[in-house]
């Protein structure tokens, strides 16, 4: 449906007021309505640098989900506020893992005696206590679009990775672009004791993957790839890699939010393209090329929007904006000093990456 005029021109004209003041970031996976008032657009990957790269900008919007804007208010200064519209837009992914269970975990890892050779690399789709986890035990924090030179480095740093907290991303990059097989992944479940592995097991692995999943990208099956190469022959299949391994085995392409946007613009005239992502972007990128005639489907028959993303509507922008060119901070994210400067260590090591 159209946005409410009345909401379009107070959000235009906050954001107005504030001029250089405000910078809004949108993720991908946002409604098209608050897209339209995002400054710059990106996946995870890049908006943690753009956010970054705004020294001047007083506020920083984030239009996305919670770690995002932790991550935002890690990477920027301290006088600069990061501001999250909505305070319960979380990312379910993100809270499978909480720190207590991670440092139950590396107990586990102490008592099996193979601490030492472990190296964390935690996924961007982490809390700040994760990320800082990560960072005090010489770990990097990696996302879709940079997780093979995250495990290339974490593999020269030592003889293991401990994976959190998405077990699809870690397994899928393991086996498909770093030569391991599904038998060198082991599954560390943080509701059963010591994971549900024996020593023998930790000690055999080389990825320790967190029972963590994507509850959006959980839903493509094999049967979705397969249903739709029946119903459009010629279809290229283009997924996420928090997609399951037996979708992304099944799939033509896979990527990040970034690269599948430009992997469509780069697709010729004619073409067809299933998309195994969330629906917000899946919709505006179908509407976007139609007009240079590339069919662009879903890839599942079921309608799957990330509903946390989705909390952010414009009627929170709008309030936010308001409430900040009013001169009062509203739904303020920010990260203690100490959790902070460790977690800061393992975004800068990914940021380093080469
Ligand atoms: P990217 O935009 O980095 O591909 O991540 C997708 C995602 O699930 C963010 O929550
Ligand atoms: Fe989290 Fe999945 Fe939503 Fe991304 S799409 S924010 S991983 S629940």
């Amino acid at each position: 449906a159209p946005s409410d005029p009345d909401l379009v021109e107070r959000a235009r004209a906050a954001k107005a007021k504030l001029g250089d003041k405000v910078f809004v970031l949108g993720h991908h996976y946002q409604r098209d309505e608050v897209i339209e008032f995002a400054d710059v657009t990106g996946d995870s990957f890049k908006l943690a640098r753009d956010a970054a790269a705004r020294p001047d900008a007083e506020y920083i919007v984030f239009c996305g989900v919670h770690f995002m804007a932790e991550s935002a208010d890690i990477l920027t200064g301290d006088d600069q506020q990061v501001i999250l519209p909505d305070l319960a837009a979380g990312c379910s992914m993100a809270d499978m893992a909480t720190a207590e269970q991670v440092a139950e975990c590396w107990d586990v890892l102490t008592e099996a005696g193979i601490a030492e050779q472990v190296v964390p690399v935690s996924y961007m789709n982490s809390s700040a206590d994760i990320k800082a986890f990560t960072g005090k035990h010489g770990g990097t924090i990696c996302t879709s679009s940079n997780a093979k030179r995250a495990l290339d480095w974490a593999f020269e740093q030592g003889e293991k990775v401990l994976f959190l907290p998405d077990q699809h991303l870690g397994r899928n990059t393991a086996v498909r672009d770093m030569g391991m097989s599904l038998d060198d992944c082991v599954v560390y479940n943080p509701h059963r004791p010591n994971g549900g592995l024996t020593a023998e097991e930790l000690r055999a692995a080389k990825m320790i993957l967190w029972r963590g999943h994507c509850s959006v990208h959980g839903r493509f099956s094999l049967d979705s790839v397969n249903d739709v190469r029946a119903r459009i022959p010629d279809v290229n299949v283009l997924v996420h890699p928090e997609c399951k391994n037996e979708v992304v085995a099944a799939a033509d392409y896979v990527g990040s939010t970034e690269y599948i946007i430009k992997a469509l613009e780069a697709a010729p005239r004619g073409s067809k393209w299933a998309i195994g992502t969330e629906l917000n972007l899946v919709r505006r990128l179908a509407n976007r090329f139609a007009a240079e005639d590339k069919e662009i489907v879903f890839l599942d028959k079921t309608v799957c929007f990330c509903s946390t993303m989705n909390r952010i509507d414009l009627p929170h922008l709008v309030w936010a904006l308001e409430s900040l060119a009013a001169g009062k901070v509203v739904n303020r994210i920010e990260v203690d000093k100490e959790t902070e400067s460790f977690a800061k260590l393992a975004l800068e090591r990914m940021l380093a990456l080469p």
